[in-house]
């Protein structure tokens, strides 16, 4: 696994209640996070907690956003941030110094999730973003155990493995003082997805920065955060359908070769978008976003009702519509919230008559904050 390897030191001891063995991650992260995290990783001084607990809050994302494949992706949250995820991180002195243990896991409106999340900090989202924020900071001194509740649904299409490793490596840094860059959180974050979704940042950046993000390279790593006129009210209905869509299956499903035509159409398609976004422009977002002709067009299909669902949003007047990230989450994007009922009503309706299927629908804002810190305590 390319993330980290657990040595498992020995036990931790932070579940008092359960019998469940813990097991612990040592700090051991790939050469392409070594050398992107160089600058705070080593060999600088071992950091001092500034809290002895933190919880951060991570939104859920769209990625693609149509015609932006694996490059394009926003953060969307609802008023009562339950479109989300949140990591409670804890000093433990009775781990071994410089390893993370996952020390519990909820999921309040889903019971039976948090039973097939693992504990395991090596095959967690949240365990393996928290021990490399941990390696960026060069924390060796104290270990921290985690507490994950998840708002989100796997295998969604809304990010939610970016979301609890979004919200984990923003806690672990800010328990010691909220020392890592940017891009060093959003690495840390990578590191997860890359072990459990894949190596894209479209979901991890907008997740850390908030708003609309454009990942222009890997190599050298350059984040683009492309700030959206405050005036404009951009809203998003999100209609999940019950039906997993591991984002595995639906990569194994992308063409192996794409027809030039096809490459400059989506390419100005998303290019629009990122104009239309920077201008404020909600209808050329939407129409840019309903562009995507070569991903979208083999994955709808797999998704049972899609293509129809897209149709009845775009009937309604939704401006846009696509699949979110690798779905089955349909997105619609609206300007203001007024038509935002309806439209959702009807695409419920057309996922139960054309696809079989039920769904649930949620109408969100851009969310421009991204990651951020909810709660503190002190040190005592
Ligand atoms: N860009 C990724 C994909 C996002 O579509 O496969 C997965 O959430």
């Amino acid at each position: 696994m390319a993330a980290a390897a657990a040595t498992v030191p020995s036990p931790a001891t932070s579940f008092p209640s359960t019998t469940r063995k813990a097991t612990v991650l040592s700090l051991r992260v790939s050469r392409r996070f070594k050398v992107a995290a160089s600058a705070a990783a080593s060999p600088g001084p071992d950091p001092s907690p500034a809290f002895k607990s933190v919880t951060a809050f991570a939104p859920a994302t769209v990625a693609n956003l149509g015609p932006g494949f694996d490059f394009l992706g926003c953060a969307v949250a609802d008023a009562s941030l339950s479109l989300g995820d949140t990591v409670t991180a804890t000093l433990d002195p009775s781990l071994p110094p410089g390893t993370v243990a996952i020390a519990g896991i909820t999921s309040p409106s889903r019971p039976h999730l948090a039973d097939r999340l693992s504990r395991d900090p090596l095959r967690n989202c949240a365990g393996i973003a928290a021990a490399a924020a941990l390696q960026a900071l060069g924390v060796r001194s104290h270990a921290v155990s985690l507490r994950l509740a998840k708002g989100l649904p796997l295998g969604s299409g809304l990010g939610s493995s970016a979301a609890s490793a979004a919200a984990a490596a923003k806690a672990v840094d800010a328990l010691f003082g909220s020392l890592l860059y940017r891009d060093d959180l959003v690495l840390a974050g990578l590191e997860s997805e890359k072990a459990v979704s894949g190596f894209h940042a479209d979901n991890i950046a907008p997740a850390i920065l908030g708003g609309f993000v454009l990942v222009r390279s890997y190599e050298p790593f350059h984040l683009m955060p492309l700030p959206c006129p405050p005036a404009l009210r951009l809203h998003f209905v999100l209609v999940t359908p019950d039906f997993e869509a591991p984002t595995s299956k639906m990569r194994a499903a992308l063409p192996k070769h794409v027809a030039i035509k096809h490459h400059v159409r989506n390419s100005s398609q998303a290019a629009a978008l990122v104009a239309a976004v920077l201008q404020g422009d909600a209808g050329v977002i939407g129409s840019a976003m309903s562009s995507d002709g070569i991903v979208e067009p083999t994955r709808a299909p797999l998704i049972p009702g899609m293509v129809a669902v897209k149709a009845a949003a775009l009937e309604a007047g939704a401006l846009g519509c696509t699949i979110s990230g690798a779905g089955p989450t349909a997105v619609a994007v609206i300007e203001g919230a007024e038509k935002g009922e309806e439209i959702a009503r009807r695409m419920v309706d057309a996922f139960l008559s054309v696809g079989k299927l039920k769904a649930t629908a949620t109408i969100a804002q851009l969310d421009r904050a991204g990651a951020r810190v909810i709660s503190t305590s002190s040190l005592e």
